[in-house]
């Protein structure tokens, strides 16, 4: 059985306020689409990587794998590495929608048939341990039909109404902040997005449908890299990274 990676990297990065998508902004010299490529295609198990970026970006080009001997070739666009050395997990690119649901979709409809393993990946969440994409991968290999990673809060947490009045406090011990990769059977996550509906995440589409979420240990460096407040975080952390 394979395990594909769906990385979602279509969003436009409003809250970044970079100028240009979130994803190809540059953190240590390379984009942060490229870093979060890098990550899933080092995890044990994952044998097709589909990268979903905003429609005027498919022709991008994909750099090697970094641990991997070779020179990158800029002409390179799609199915890169398919049928290269076998230690090279290929990667394709397609254009992803308006929301985060509809690039989902696309990558989920790009994904060869031989997988049916799901990991949904946010590309913002760049620096993802490989353990937190092993943990999930366990979990669904043992049979979980959905799994996510989440991570306790320190904060309070309270759900508001629109009148900007507390309607009610959940126990803080029971509260996750939940992070990607999150991990589905095919056939469980084609049919979370059946309906077509948009979420902010895959796992609750799956809730939806009354399929049971497991959730797994995150990890604080899969933080999703959304204000300049983590960007900087990013670059803070190359900086002292060791080489
Ligand atoms: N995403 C996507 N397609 C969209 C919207 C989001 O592929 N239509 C991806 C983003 O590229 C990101 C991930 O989903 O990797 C999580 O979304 P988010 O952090 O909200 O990114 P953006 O939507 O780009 O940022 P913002 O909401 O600030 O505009
Ligand atoms: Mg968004």
């Amino acid at each position: 059985r394979g395990v594909g990676v769906v990385v979602v990297a279509a969003g436009s990065g409003t809250r970044l306020g970079a100028g240009i998508p979130k994803a190809f902004v540059n953190v240590g010299g390379r984009r942060i689409v490229d870093w979060a490529v890098d990550g899933a295609r080092a995890v044990p198990g994952v044998v097709h990587v589909v990268v979903v970026v905003p429609p005027a970006h498919v022709e991008m080009p994909i750099p090697p794998r970094r641990d991997v001997d070779v020179e990158p070739d800029p002409e390179l666009t799609e199915a890169l590495y398919a049928g290269a050395a076998a230690d090279r997990v290929p990667v394709t690119v397609v254009a992803g929608g308006a929301e985060r649901s509809d690039s989902v979709r696309a990558g989920l409809a790009a994904l060869g048939t031989d997988i049916d393993i799901v990991l949904v990946h946010d590309a913002a969440r760049c620096f993802t341990p490989a353990a937190v994409y092993e943990r999930v991968i366990a979990a669904v290999v043992a049979g979980d039909r959905a799994v996510v990673p989440g991570l306790a809060v320190v904060d309070t947490m309270k759900v508001v109404g629109p009148d900007g009045l507390v309607v009610y406090t959940p126990d803080r011990s029971r509260v996750r902040a939940i992070q990607t990769p999150q991990g589905f059977a095919r056939v469980a996550l084609e049919q979370a997005h059946a309906s077509g509906v948009h979420a902010s995440d895959d796992a609750m589409l799956a809730e939806e449908c009354g399929i049971p979420v497991r959730v797994v240990d995150g990890d604080p460096l899969a933080f999703k890299v959304t204000t300049p407040a983590d960007l900087d975080q990013a670059h803070k952390l190359l900086a002292s990274a060791p080489t």
